[in-house]
């Protein structure tokens, strides 16, 4: 169980959006789609999940508690419903609160993500990748994770935006980083659960996702009973960063129509 540091902005009167960052980012990774959110009436919720950003680390998160600790800051701020939007390992933490707090759903958002559980190979991985990062720092984690996030264009075309995301992988603290790799490793298969979600849900993947592959989204937007699935031109893994302005425009778009500001 975690306090989750986090901001709000927008209207206080506006439909909630949340936006659950993933691994290894913090609520930073959002700061393309923020100012339209909140510039078209929404009230978005930005936390840092445990461990990253400005939030403690809790060695015993999974995906379960971190999805609890986005509905006791749903409490704590006095909002009632709201519509989740998780990119990755927020889509993970998304998936459970749509899950465990069914009621307070208004809309789910599945960004490059999956229902799916770890195989026993992606699990050794975890168990490798942990190790190093305790002893090594979280470095080699974010050179090998780098080429996954972007698209070898985006990689030699827009450095600042590399810098970027480079600076936010390395200033997550190591204790955290391998406090998340185990909630990763240990969260449950999901797949039965979709066909009981009754939120509108929409779900998008970038074109050449590696760690996600468009497949996975495909899957999912089957399953989901009311979902709209759209695919991500010209993005690797990291689309929300990598074509914000394509991201910001299927997110808007959709939330026009499922949970519009009065
Ligand atoms: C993420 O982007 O949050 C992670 O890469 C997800 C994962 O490793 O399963």
């Amino acid at each position: 169980m975690a306090d989750l540091a986090h901001a709000v902005h927008g209207p206080r009167d506006g439909p909630v959006v949340v936006l659950l960052h993933g691994f290894p980012f913090d609520r930073a990774m959002w700061r393309f789609q923020l100012g339209a959110l909140t510039g078209n009436g929404y009230r978005v919720v930005l936390p840092d999940l445990p461990g990253a950003g400005q939030t403690d680390v809790d060695a015993a998160a999974t995906v379960d508690s971190m999805a609890d600790d986005v509905e006791r800051l749903l409490v704590r701020l006095k909002i009632g419903k709201a519509t989740v939007v998780g990119f990755s390992m927020g889509g993970y933490v998304a998936l459970a609160f749509a899950v465990r707090h069914a009621s307070k759903l208004a809309g789910l958002v599945l960004i490059d993500t999956r229902s799916g559980a770890d195989t026993a190979e992606a699990k050794a991985k975890r168990d490798a990748t942990i190790t190093d990062v305790q002893a090594h720092g979280v470095r080699g984690l974010a050179t090998g994770m780098l080429p996954k996030q972007l698209t070898e264009t985006t990689r030699t075309q827009q450095r600042l935006l590399v810098d970027e995301v480079r600076a936010m992988m390395l200033r997550q603290p190591k204790a955290g980083v391998a406090a998340a790799l185990g909630a990763l490793r240990d969260r449950p298969d999901r797949t039965d659960a979709l066909l009981g979600i009754t939120a509108p849900s929409l779900v998008l993947v970038g074109e050449h996702d590696p760690i996600t592959p468009p497949s996975d989204a495909q899957a999912m937007a089957s399953a989901l009973p009311k979902s709209t699935h759209k695919v991500i031109p010209g993005a690797a893994h990291l689309t929300p960063m990598e074509q914000p302005r394509l991201v910001t425009e299927a997110l808007l778009d959709w939330l026009e129509s499922h949970a519009p500001p009065a």
